[in-house]
């Protein structure tokens, strides 16, 4: 499958048609971005990292009956994907309170919540992906009732597995952002899962091995990028 003309880049990622209009290629880049692009730069290899990561995990899911745009990883960077139109928000699972959550309710990060935590955000970065409701959502007519219904089982499930799988690893899954897009009219699973969409803290140590070690300028983020792979594919 050969890659044709570019039809999206974003700040992580290209996507590129296919001489098939149902599959697309991602294509990973190294650049890293935070802050809604106000911090830049890049962290070496994690295009690969991300990519394979994410192969390894949509494959996970899928078998545990979460359908996914993987069709298959093509190179260390590149997978074919199912052609999907993206919705319109960032789903956010939290598990223990950090980043924006500990920040605008005052909490402690670390701390554990008495109930899981499903926020969506509007995908708008001109806005700063705003938090937004249900209500907003169907108000706005960014997504149906029915498609909010499929959206919150798929990503509860998904917390169970990831959560499951994670700690397998000697991972603790703090929270994690996902993204779902329609294809023939279906829900699925796409975009990425990867240390710069999951918060990810050693078992044993708590020591932060997602991108926050970008974020907040912690070091060693190409090594823990590594260590993160390395984990996942033992
Ligand atoms: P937050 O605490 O900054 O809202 O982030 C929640 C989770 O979402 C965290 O695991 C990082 C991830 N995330 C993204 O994947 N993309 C983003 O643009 C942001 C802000 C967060």
């Amino acid at each position: 499958m050969e890659k044709l003309e570019m039809l999206y880049e974003g700040k992580a990622k290209k996507v590129f048609r296919t001489d098939d209009p149902k599959l697309y290629i991602v294509d990973y880049k190294d650049d890293a971005t935070a802050f809604n692009g106000e911090k830049k730069g890049t962290i070496a290899a994690k295009g690969v990292v991300n990519n394979t990561m994410s192969a390894i995990i949509f494959e996970m899911l899928e078998t545990k009956g979460i359908p996914t745009h993987l069709v298959k990883l093509l190179s260390d960077r590149e997978t074919l994907v199912k052609a999907v139109t993206i919705l319109p928000l960032e789903v956010i699972i939290r598990n223990v309170a950090a980043g924006s959550f500990s920040k605008r309710y005052g909490v402690e990060e670390g701390r554990p919540l008495a109930k899981t935590v499903l926020e969506f955000s509007y995908k708008d970065d001109a806005l700063g992906d705003p938090l937004i409701n249900d209500d907003h959502i169907l108000a706005l007519e960014l997504a149906t009732e029915e498609q909010l219904v499929i959206v919150k089982k798929y990503t509860y499930a998904i917390n169970a597995a990831l959560q499951e799988f994670f700690l397998d690893k000697g991972l603790k899954l703090i929270d994690f952002k996902i993204e779902f897009g329609l294809c023939d009219g279906e829900i699925i699973l796409a975009d990425e899962i990867s240390p710069d969409t999951c918060r990810l803290w050693d078992v044993k140590t708590n020591e932060k091995m997602d991108k926050d070690r970008f974020r907040r300028d912690l070091g060693n983020v190409e090594s823990t990028y590594q260590e993160v792979l390395a984990r996942i594919k033992n």
